[in-house]
């Protein structure tokens, strides 16, 4: 038999589950918080916990047998395999599509890994729901905090971008839910007001959610606008934060962001300008006796470059841009804001990228006491998550 491999986005999943015991809640919960809509059609009560679990998603019961429907997925998983087989036939009939896990070569539709194959967890608890947005540091593990490690033992859901290493997801329960909602600048694999609801939705079915974000979710992570949100809801969180980017990569690159002799002060600052243009106070910018730190720079470098001397900063002012810093896989080049754009055209720079620019830089070669090949994080393979782990 054919297999249908559904894309569906899960807000465009209609299942009607037919069940009402372990086996059908395994399955519903592997789709909490994705806003996928779902009917339960049990054949008698359901158990108290799925019950629960239905209210607490907002999903509907009817309590008669599903009438085929365009749109329609039949979901089939009732404690006896007899009943399954009752129903796999009755959707043959009518020609319904149809995913039953204990029928595999029956099922005309194959739902994706990341709504069916979860591990699951184990149910929610009233007032144990929350949100704890927690910072994962800039990539090695030993730069995790304390706060944050007993986090990811605790949680039930862990939602975590792109930039967090897999060495430090190996440190969460082996029972918590993962879901990858990677971004990178031209692919947002799940939409913010996504992830937003599913935050909520988990809190609210009774689950401790970690949102784990690489360095700290407080800068230029996204993590005021995600509580924003839960504050608006009345749905409880905390907050831990972690190591930025900016801390992890002086250190590990030996540029101190500020010292006497060469920089007063220090600015963390998005490269990430719109359309490419100048929407910076460059001649700030420009000034000397300063550090700044540019976070999702690498693809404007060269606008970058060029403002700042366009508006009075030396060409020969020492710039360094590091690659996947503090795992095994950094690499610091070094130059000045007149020169790096032409010294790394050949290179492939492999992101997360760090740029730093002042008088700091020229210590590194001094400074410079990290070895990445004794370090603990492998890094991301080309910019790549290295598990984009859905499950
Ligand atoms: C969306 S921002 C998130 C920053 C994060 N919240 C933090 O505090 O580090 C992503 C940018 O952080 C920087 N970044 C994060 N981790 C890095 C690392 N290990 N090495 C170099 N740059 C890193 C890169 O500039 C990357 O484009």
């Amino acid at each position: 038999m054919d297999v249908l491999t559904v894309h569906y986005t899960p807000t465009a999943l209609r299942l009607r589950l037919l069940g009402e015991g372990r086996r059908a809640e395994v399955l519903a919960r592997q789709w909490v918080g994705l806003g996928v809509t779902l009917t339960l059609h049990p054949r008698q009560p359901p158990e108290a916990s799925l019950s629960a679990l239905l209210d607490a998603c907002h999903w509907q019961q009817v309590n008669t047998p599903p009438t085929p429907a365009p749109g329609d997925i039949w979901v089939i998983a009732h404690e006896q395999p007899e009943d399954d087989l009752v129903w796999l036939d009755e959707a043959e009939r009518a020609g319904v599509p149809v995913f039953a896990p204990g029928f595999p070569d029956r099922s005309t539709v194959h739902l994706p890994g990341r709504y069916v194959q979860g591990q699951p967890v184990r149910p929610g608890v009233a007032g144990r729901g929350r949100v704890t947005l927690v910072g994962a540091g800039p990539g090695d593990p030993g730069l995790l905090t304390q706060k944050a490690a007993v986090c990811l033992r605790d949680a039930d859901v862990i939602v975590h971008d792109r930039l967090v290493s897999r060495e430090i997801l190996a440190l969460a329960s082996p029972d918590a839910q993962r879901f990858y909602v990677g971004k990178e600048r031209s692919n947002h694999s799940v939409a913010q007001d996504d992830i937003n609801d599913s935050l909520a939705r988990w809190a609210r079915a009774g689950y401790h959610v970690v949102r784990l974000k690489g360095g700290d979710p407080f800068i230029f992570g996204r993590g005021g606008e995600e509580l924003e949100v839960l504050a608006r809801e009345g749905v409880p969180f905390e907050v831990v934060p972690g190591i930025t980017a900016a801390l992890g990569v002086s250190a590990c690159t030996g540029i101190p962001l500020t010292h006497r002799d060469h920089a007063q002060s220090v600015r963390f600052i998005t490269g990430h300008l719109k359309n490419g243009s100048c929407d910076l106070d460059w001649p700030t910018l420009a000034h000397p006796g300063q550090t700044l730190v540019f976070y999702m720079g690498l693809g404007t470098l060269s606008a970058i470059c060029d403002n700042l001397i366009s508006h009075g900063a030396s060409p020969e002012r020492p710039i360094a841009l590091v690659e996947q810093g503090t795992t095994a896989r950094q690499q610091v080049h070094v130059g000045t804001l007149a020169g790096i754009a032409e010294q790394i055209k050949s290179l492939v720079i492999a992101p997360p990228t760090l740029i730093i620019v002042g008088d700091v830089v020229s210590l590194h070669e001094t400074l410079a006491w990290f070895d990445p090949e004794t370090a603990p994080s492998l890094g991301w393979s080309h910019g790549k998550h290295p598990t984009p782990s859905t499950t």
